[in-house]
């Protein structure tokens, strides 16, 4: 049976999209980009980090869960959105600790990325320097809770892509974190550095040991062109 095909609008702009596509998946293909951090294409999207908000027929839904539908009047580069998603990125940055001069991500770091392509140069809100530990036990592989931001990437990626469970949420509220499947560090989890799970983290709170640098800085993903151009040249 044919695929049904949906038009609706984003920004005034037509798109069309199948049938059982979220708003992302449609724009994606139609070469409009709408910012998110959580949401990753392996992964079932679920909402959580709602910098993907866009006004659908005037009420906010995140981009990456809502179906498309025939019809649809959405609205995603209005000032009051990308308002908003500043304010979810200024709070991202200063709920951590995130030093990207001295961070290997930088570059590639989807947080700074967003960060730029939102014109952000520094934080409003003040600065929270939580205390939060490192986990360097891994041979291959650390975990820098300075720099998580709680997408749960990590998380879905070594449960569902994985087949494993070495990375889940506890806690609630200030005190939320990443914890790993083992009784105290990641040594002790069968996590292996061929895992997906190491390759989603969209900041530098998952990183590869042994090779630090590889690419120079000024010549980065990010470096060379704003996150999202990969899905705007497609227009
Ligand atoms: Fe949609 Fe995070 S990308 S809520």
């Amino acid at each position: 049976m044919a695929e049904q095909t949906i038009t609706f609008t984003i920004d005034g702009v037509e798109v069309k999209g199948k049938a059982g596509q979220t708003i992302m998946q449609a724009a994606d293909e139609a070469g409009v980009y709408i910012p998110r951090l959580c949401a990753f294409k392996d992964l079932t999207p679920h909402g959580s980090c709602r910098v993907c908000v866009v006004l659908v027929n005037g009420r906010p839904q995140a981009s990456c869960t809502q179906p498309a539908t025939e019809g649809m009047v959405v609205e995603s580069e209005t000032e009051e959105i990308q308002k908003h998603r500043r304010n979810i990125i200024d709070m991202l940055f200063v709920e951590g600790n995130h030093f990207c001069m001295f961070c290997e991500k930088s570059g590639n770091c989807e947080l700074q990325a967003q960060a730029y392509r939102l014109g952000i140069c520094a934080p409003k809100y003040p600065y929270q320097f939580p205390v939060r530990d490192l986990d360097a036990s891994h041979p291959d592989i650390f975990i820098d809770h300075n720099r998580c931001i709680l997408c749960g990437r990590c998380v879905q990626a070594s449960r569902d892509l994985d087949g494993k469970t070495v990375f889940e949420f506890v806690n609630r509220g200030t005190e939320k974190k990443i914890a790993v499947n083992a009784e105290a560090k990641l040594a002790d989890t069968d996590i292996d550095i061929s895992d997906k799970a190491c390759d989603v983290c969209p900041v530098g709170a998952i990183i590869k040991k042994h090779i630090g640098f590889a690419t120079p800085v000024g010549r980065r993903l990010y470096d060379t062109e704003p996150i999202g151009s990969d899905i705007e040249k497609k227009n």
